[in-house]
């Protein structure tokens, strides 16, 4: 039995996927409602995350952030206080990296082995199993679940010892923060000085300078119609996630600190739970 704690956005479509490739599922989720149409397909519900730990061998969590993550793993009804002695619990939220060597370690005295898995790809290749997981922990362990993750995913890195996944995914999402918000700005400019959105779009797209994936965000930008995949507000806390990172280790980053801040102004505007190309909107808008 397979465990699943966390069914947002993204955790709702891997679950999905397991459960249609005949996996046997038990779920949990602190809104219980968004597992409904999983309990629908046969998944059982557990009503702690305990329960989830007693029931399951492996467990994978795809939750918002570390608190999240700390909430649903401690605690009397935490899983990891529910009979998890030498099964595998898989973190597939994004995180600080050195909070998943402290949940490693923390693992390590429940006798739970530990894994790192965030994902590179939104709500679409979530859907289609197509994401991209980013590992770190021991290879053994992810031996164990590939065959889990490459029906979740297409693509399986491992990254090395626990917290290089997390580390990877982090470099990433800079990566692609940093390119949204060049994107925004540069389609702006072009229609200040008098050229037609589509047109820049377009152009852009089939140039060198833009990043492959902006491809995916063409008819959110022309269409002004910026329904979440990738949360606007978790690219912010992502962003944050750089800051900390780099200032713990002595790097100095000002352009993630500037998108950081761009991100948060966005945020504070009510743009939180739109998609992160939503940033275009709050680059453009005028008084
Ligand atoms: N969306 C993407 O494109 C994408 C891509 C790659 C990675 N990620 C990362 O994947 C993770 C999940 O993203 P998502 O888009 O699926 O987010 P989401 O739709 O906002 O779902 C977040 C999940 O975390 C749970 N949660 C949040 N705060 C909690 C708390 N305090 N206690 C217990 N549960 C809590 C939510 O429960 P409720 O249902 O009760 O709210 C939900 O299950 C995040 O770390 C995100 O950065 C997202």
């Amino acid at each position: 039995m397979i465990g699943f704690i966390g069914l947002g956005i993204m955790g709702n479509h891997m679950a999905e996927n397991l459960l249609d490739n005949g996996q046997e599922l038990i779920v949990h989720n602190r809104t219980k409602a968004k597992a409904d149409n999983l309990l629908n397909k046969g998944a059982k519900w557990a009503e702690s995350p305990a329960q989830v730990a007693k029931e399951a061998n492996v467990i994978f969590t795809m939750l918002t952030n570390e608190a999240a993550v700390e909430g649903m793993a401690f605690g009397d009804n935490g899983f990891l206080n529910g009979d998890m002695k030498g099964k595998l619990w898989v973190d597939c939220s994004t995180v600080d990296p050195k909070f998943s060597e402290l949940m490693a370690r923390e693992s390590e005295a429940y006798h739970v082995r530990f894994l790192d898995a965030p994902v590179s790809g939104s709500k679409i290749p979530a859907q289609k199993g197509e994401l991209i997981f980013l590992v770190g922990g021991n290879e053994a362990d992810l031996k164990e679940i590939r065959p889990l993750l490459e029906i979740m995913g297409k693509a399986i890195q491992y990254h090395g010892v626990n917290g290089k996944g997390s580390s990877m995914k982090l470099v990433i999402n800079l990566m692609l923060a940093q390119s949204m918000a060049a994107f925004s700005e540069a389609i702006h400019f072009g229609e200040a000085i008098g050229l037609e959105k589509e047109t820049v779009i377009d152009t852009l797209l089939n140039s060198p300078t833009a990043a492959p994936i902006l491809k995916l965000k063409r008819d959110k930008l022309l269409n002004n119609e910026f329904a979440e995949e990738f949360p606007l507000e978790h690219m912010h806390k992502d962003l944050n996630l750089v800051a900390q990172a780099a200032y713990a280790s002595n790097t100095a980053m000002p352009v993630a600190n500037a998108t950081k801040e761009l991100f948060g102004m966005a945020k504070q505007k009510g743009l939180g739970r739109k998609d992160l190309s939503a940033i275009y909107q709050y680059i453009t808008e005028r008084e």
